[in-house]
């Protein structure tokens, strides 16, 4: 945790969620205006195809509603493909981009996650920024110059604390039930802390640094807790609302 940082605690549905899955989005809602996450902020990103749905479903609630990837240009000839605007048009006020399922599997480069997240902060989104290193990596030793080198190239100029937050994630500990240990999480954090106040100055010391990688209810306490972890990334366990609030209930 870090003083004066509000806590944010956030789902990643991922490639998952129907028409049927929006009664979890509402149970997360009543959660949120019961403030069952004492002071933190909670928001569930679920696929695009739910946002307008979800953003019906929350209005008016303390639930924030994200979305999980976004086009760098706002409109034009680019099939499949969703623009920031868009997303804020259909309720989303953040955005997930550079996760690394998408720097993986779409071969997203940093220079790309940026255009993203600049073109995020263009529509009045959120950014939220992942990056994160492979075991290979880690087992190297590189862990700490891989992420620098990732939110060096990656991060939005002229960001700010009501603009970006990052979201380190190790590749190795997403979807394993393997999580890195509170001295790695709180070294690679640390690093995070001071990169933001070289990047955006004093600003910096206010934005979010979340962890995420198998954050569960029984593994909750002890990553949240630590110093400049300021909340949580939940894929898996964020589908089920029961689970996920047991997640944030983390911050009572
Ligand atoms: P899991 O919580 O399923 O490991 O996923 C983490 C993640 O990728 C969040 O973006």
């Amino acid at each position: 945790m870090t003083p004066g940082v509000r806590p944010f605690v956030a789902g990643n549905w991922k490639m998952n969620g129907v028409f049927a899955s929006l009664g979890e989005i509402e149970a997360m809602r009543r959660a949120a205006d019961a403030g069952e996450a004492g002071e933190a902020e909670l928001a569930v990103c679920p696929p695009a195809t739910l946002l307008a749905q979800a953003a019906w479903k929350i209005r008016g609630g303390k639930l924030s509603l994200g979305a999980q990837d976004c086009h760098p240009e706002p409109s034009g000839a680019f099939t499949g493909d969703i623009s920031a605007p868009m997303l804020k048009d259909a309720g989303a006020t953040y955005v997930i981009v550079g996760h690394s399922e998408r720097r993986t599997l779409h071969y997203e480069t940093d220079a790309l996650v940026r255009a993203k997240a600049e073109a995020a902060l263009k529509a009045g989104l959120t950014a939220i920024v992942c990056v994160g290193e492979t075991k290979e990596e880690r087992q190297a030793g590189d862990a700490i110059a891989v992420v620098t080198r990732q939110l060096k190239g990656s991060l939005p100029p002229g960001g700010g604390p009501d603009s970006v937050v990052v979201s380190y994630e190790p590749v190795w500990a997403i979807g394993t039930g393997l999580t890195p240990t509170p001295k790695d999480v709180t070294e690679m954090h640390g690093a995070i802390r001071t990169l933001l106040g070289e990047i955006y100055g004093p600003g910096g010391s206010k934005l979010r640094i979340l962890y995420g990688g198998s954050v569960k209810p029984g593994n909750c306490r002890d990553l949240l807790t630590l110093d400049n972890v300021d909340g949580a990334l939940i894929g898996g366990a964020s589908l089920k609302a029961a689970e996920f609030l047991a997640i944030a209930a983390a911050y009572r």
